[in-house]
């Protein structure tokens, strides 16, 4: 049976079983008459040393050939280490190499490459104990976020990728189409009719909602942002839950549970990954963890926020002021310095934010609700319904939305509408929140970033 370095590390196997380990070899070490091989299998961050004698058959082909980066087969018995390090060791009966990699052009040699150096690699780069580790990570946050919502009796939905509608309205989707280059006009186009890939699943939730009760999404989201930042990706994940029945606050009181229920089941199941991002990512980042479980999250209506900012006497880039979209210089403001947690801005203008949000008995807001946290700024973005037909009407009017063609969302307000509640939380900045990994670009696997699309 093989073995994952993971189980025979963590003592699942007794001394003197035989094992068989199938991995990637970090380092080779050649003493006289033995050579150590230090062999990662990706199943945890730490490696297993392999202790092969010369009198082995394959001493010569196998063992002394295999460079850093060679794939092996390694069959043996597992014995107490001898060195400072670990427990185990593996004392090799077997060494097959499976297959070489060329010394002269590995790129991955036992050095630290800058983050840059490994994007140019990304095919690569998870064999690293960083990279290794993010996406070690990136799975266990996935597995987190599906136990959460089973928990609480959501049903997971799957909303279409090609969509018809922009539900932001913003403008960012990219096209789809099967026309030749140059060729324009719907009706002879694959759909018969303006198709592009989803900038958000939220509509469709929304009607799911309306008949399952709680239901999220947790795909791939699309925006033909053409902005550069470490935060924005053409191409990331969303998670979308959305309940009936549901008011702002509920919405908040379910973000926030989201976030911490993340954040323990990673800290409870993956603390040997997230140890290195303490050590050589973010020093304090367990102590950041703990922070984000500690309290409960501030608050605050959008106008306070803005009042914070003016008396903070901060110099901003963008100047704040009521009616004004919050930057991330303001967001990072508000949870690093001045509440220094996790804040919810919540009733924003309603200019600033899309036809969907509920409209204030004033007018002047929305129910919508930003989750900032330390080091990301937005991670959440989110809203109670515009649930009555009229206002929801008006507002797609103003917005200039051609309302024939969302005459399926109209309908769920025409047939039993009922408030309710949603929000869009990014999985990319939710990972480089509980990792302090900087940059978007280096917890998704094959990053999508406007000029970039290697891979
Ligand atoms: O605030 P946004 O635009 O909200 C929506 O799309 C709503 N329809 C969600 C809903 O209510 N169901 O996006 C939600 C979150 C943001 O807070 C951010 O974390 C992430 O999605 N996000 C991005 N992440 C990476 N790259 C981008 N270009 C992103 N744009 C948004
Ligand atoms: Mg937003």
């Amino acid at each position: 049976m093989r073995s994952a370095i993971v189980d025979l590390l963590a003592g699942k196997a007794a001394e003197n079983s035989p094992v068989d380990v199938r991995g990637w070899v970090r380092t080779r070490r050649d003493a006289k008459g033995f050579s150590f091989l230090e062999i990662n299998d990706g199943s945890c961050l730490a490696n297993v040393q392999v202790v092969a004698d010369e009198s082995l058959p394959t001493y010569e082909s196998a063992v002394k050939g295999a460079n850093t980066g060679a794939a092996v087969a390694v069959r043996g018995r597992l014995v107490a280490s001898k060195g400072g390090g670990q427990k185990w060791e593996i004392a090799a009966e077997e060494v097959t190499l499976l297959g070489q990699a060329d010394a002269e052009s590995y790129p991955l040699q036992k050095k630290r490459h800058s983050d840059e150096f490994l994007r140019e690699i990304a095919h690569l780069r998870a064999r690293t104990n960083k990279f290794g580790a993010i996406f070690r990570l990136r799975s266990h946050c996935s597995w987190a976020v599906h136990d959460f919502f089973r928990q609480r009796g959501f049903f997971y939905v799957h909303t279409p990728i090609i969509t018809g509608s922009d539900c932001e309205g913003a403008g960012e989707m990219f096209k789809v189409t099967t026309l030749p280059q140059g060729q324009t006009g719907h009706a002879e186009d694959f759909f018969g009719k303006e198709a592009g890939l989803t900038v958000s699943g939220q509509l469709e939730a929304e009607t799911l909602a309306l008949a399952l009760g709680k239901v999220y999404t947790f795909g791939p989201t699309f925006r033909a942002e053409n902005s550069n930042t470490p935060r924005h990706a053409a191409e990331f994940w969303m998670i979308e839950p959305e309940m009936a029945f549901a008011d702002l606050a509920d919405n908040m009181a379910l973000a926030e549970d989201l976030i911490k229920f993340v954040v323990r089941y990673i800290l409870d199941k993956a603390r040997d990954d997230l140890a290195l991002f303490d050590k050589f990512v973010e020093p304090g980042l367990f102590a950041r963890l703990e922070n984000l479980l500690a309290d409960s999250y501030a608050r605050v209506p959008y106008e306070e926020a803005v009042d914070i900012l003016k008396k903070s006497g901060q110099k901003f880039e963008y100047k704040p002021e009521w009616g004004i979209d919050l930057q991330t210089e303001h967001e990072r403001h508000l949870c690093e310095v001045h509440f220094k947690k996790p804040v919810i801005v919540h009733d924003y203008p309603s200019n600033i934010k899309p036809f969907y949000m509920r409209l204030s008995d004033d007018g002047r807001t929305v129910a919508a609700m930003d989750v900032l946290v330390p080091k990301v700024g937005e991670l959440v973005g989110g809203s109670q319904r515009e649930e009555r037909l009229e206002v929801l009407t008006r507002r797609m009017e103003e917005s200039g939305m051609d309302l024939e063609s969302y005459w399926w969302y109209l309908d769920s307000r025409r047939f039993g509408t009922a408030p309710h509640a949603g929000f869009g939380l990014g999985f990319e900045r939710l990972l480089m929140l509980v990792t302090g990994v900087a940059n978007i670009r280096d917890v998704i696997p094959f990053p999508r970033t406007p000029k970039n699309l290697e891979f």
